[in-house]
Order: C-alpha cells, then structure tokens, then sequence
C-alpha cells in the first residue's frame, strides 16, 4: 500500500514499459545489437516464481539469439548471512537449475562474480561516481534494508547498486532484463556509465547506459497467497518431484467460493493458481477456469498439479541428469569465469587508459 503522499509510480514503471515495448521490436529486428546480463544470488533452488517471472524470459532471449551473461552473484549473496554457510551448495544449485530450463553454455556465460578480479576492481572508480545521498535515494535499497532480520545495514548492502553496476558494464550489457523493483538499481547503472563517460570519456563514451527490459510476467503468489519466497516457505521448486509437488498444490490457500473464477483482484489465490495453470499450458487463466467452472477448489488443485507436473517433467529430468555429472557442472563454471575474466580485463583496460591510469 502507498502512503498517500507517495508518487504514484515510484519506480518509473510507466516509462520502462514503454521503452520495453520498443526494445521488444528492435530485439525481434537485430538481435545481434544486444547484449544481456542478468542473474541470481545463489540462495538455494529456483523456484516457479523465478522461472516465469525472469528465467523464461532468459531463455527466450537467448534462443532469439541476444548474447547473454548469467552472474552467479556469490559477493552479493553475503548480504544474506544465513545462506552463506554452504555457498558452493548454493552455486551448484544455481548452475544446475540454468541448464535445466536450458541456459546454453555454448551461447550464454554463467560466471561467478567472485572469480572476476577484473568487474570487482571496477567498484572503485564507480564508488567515486555516487553520492551516499544518491544511494539513500534508492528504495529497493531502502526497501530491502527493512526487510532484512539484520541489526545493521552493512556497506556491501548500502553498495548494492553499485555492484550491479559493475556486473552490467564489465561486459558492455545494453539490456538488463528485471523486474520492477530493480528499476532503481538500473538508474544507477546508467547514472554511473554517464557520468564516467562525461569525466573520462572525452568525446569517446567507454560505457553504454543499459536498459531495463521489463518483462509482462504477472506476479505468481506462493502456495499462502502472498509473494512467493524460498524464504517464507511457500515456493515450489523446480526440482520439486511430482508428489512434493501435489503435497504443496494441495495445501495452498483457496477460498470457500465453489465457482471457480479468475478474479486477481478479489480472489487473489484462486487466480493465481489459475494463472500458474495458464502459464503452464499456454492459455488464458480464463478459459482454465471455464473447464473447472463448480467444480471446486479440489479440481482446481488437482488441474494446478497436473499442468505444473507435465510442464516441469523434462526440465526435472535433465537437471536430475546434470546433477549426475559434476565434473560437466565445474567445467561449464571454469569456462564461463575464464570467459568472463578476459571480457573484464578488456573493459578495466579502457577504464584505466580513459582514467590517464595505465601505467
Ligand atoms: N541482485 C540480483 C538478485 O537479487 C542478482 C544480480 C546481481 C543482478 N547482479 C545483477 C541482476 C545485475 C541484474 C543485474 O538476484
């Protein structure tokens, strides 16, 4: 809910969708003119929010044939204390969930922030590009300084922003595909690629100023009927099996309406869980819920599990294959970071010569 004195659109969102509808069309045109970073922290499984909220979306922009980097963002995970204990756990996970929706390692580099000494250095030049009242500004940094359990707020996460800085324009990404809520980091990517570019750059721009690609995808609400979270226990994995699966669909929030109707508004779980159907079928919430129709709530749950259960068949079984095969997990890592590493380099070498700091 927004406070009555605050702007009605706090993010921008209106404009990043307009711009969005415009990038669409030049990506369908020239694909070859993009260049994607997008990215996780590694917190364990991903769930079927992440995946039609974001992960889809990845990969349809792959297959059209955009250039992509994924970040396994292992330096920002530290602002989450209690996932760092298994880190690598963590990161194995992350990998294995990208090549089961199908991250191609042969087309898009997966990379771990932490071993791309060259992207972290770029932290400090662009540190001196921000204000502490420019990053006081920010309310996603705002928001998820109040959500978090901690009792300070630390400087890596009063920095985050600049961090994503720093792993957009290592590799020169024009577009950063992102929920709402990541507008703001976004505006402090470009605010940092410009004024970089008007102190150092001398009629030669060294930074593209990168755009956000909103994505249509409607919110998915957990199996409680709020925002689905690993972290509040309502999420479905997508390396869930089918009966854990069911297990989750069955216990989720319902109302006592027998008709089924998809009604966002006044009957948020109903429609969601609709909506998740949908999604996985490939047709309207609406016309999910014309075949339920008084059937009730059971129906509905059962239809759910079914089309979550066969959409998610193939992508479980090559993740239950990739994880047989450690080794190809390290492999597709060692080459993405080694990638990674030399794009970097390349770019810190413009950022010194531009910084008269090439010595
Ligand atoms: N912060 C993102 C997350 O919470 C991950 C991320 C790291 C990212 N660096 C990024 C996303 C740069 C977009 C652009 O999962």
């Amino acid at each position: 809910m927004l406070a009555p004195d605050a702007p009605a659109d706090p993010f921008g969102t209106s404009a990043a969708q307009a711009r969005s509808a415009v990038l669409e069309r030049l990506i369908h045109e020239d694909p070859g003119r993009f260049r994607v970073l997008t990215g996780d922290r590694p917190t364990g499984r991903l769930h079927l929010g992440h995946y039609f909220g974001t992960l889809h979306n990845r990969v349809r922009l792959q297959d059209l044939g955009v250039e992509m980097f994924v970040v396994v963002a292992d330096y920002q995970v530290l602002t989450d204390r209690d996932v760092a204990d298994d880190l690598t756990g963590h990161v194995e996970e992350l990998v294995l969930d990208y090549l089961a929706i199908g991250v191609d390692p042969a087309r898009s580099t997966i990379f771990t922030h932490s071993a791309v000494p060259a992207l972290n250095q770029l932290l400090l030049p662009f540190l001196s590009l921000v204000s502490v009242a420019d990053l006081n500004r920010n309310p996603t940094v705002k928001d998820e300084i109040t959500h978090s359990r901690q009792a300070s707020v630390s400087g890596l996460m009063f920095t985050y922003p600049v961090h994503q800085a720093a792993d957009i324009l290592f590799c020169k990404a024009n577009l950063v595909p992102v929920g709402q809520d990541q507008i703001p980091h976004l505006e402090v990517a470009r605010t940092i690629a410009r004024r970089f570019n008007e102190r150092y750059g001398a009629g030669a721009p060294v930074l593209p100023q990168p755009d956000a690609l909103l994505s249509g995808a409607p919110l998915l609400l957990g199996t409680d009927g709020t925002k689905m979270s690993k972290s509040r226990g309502n999420a479905i994995a997508l390396a869930a099996d089918a009966d854990e699966t069911a297990r989750l669909i069955k216990g989720a929030k319902t109302d006592s309406e027998r008709h089924i109707t998809y009604e966002p508004a006044a009957r948020p779980e109903v429609s969601s869980l609709l909506l998740l159907a949908a999604l996985c079928q490939n047709r309207t919430p609406q016309e999910v819920a014309a075949d339920i129709g008084s059937a009730g709530a059971a129906a509905l749950k059962k239809t759910v599990t079914e089309a979550v259960n066969e959409y998610l068949a193939p992508i479980r079984a090559r993740r239950a294959e990739y994880a047989q095969n450690r080794a190809y997990l390290r492999q597709t890592l060692r080459e993405g970071n080694e990638r990674a590493r030399s794009v970097a380099d390349a770019t810190l070498a413009e950022v010194r010569t531009a910084m008269n700091s090439d010595y």
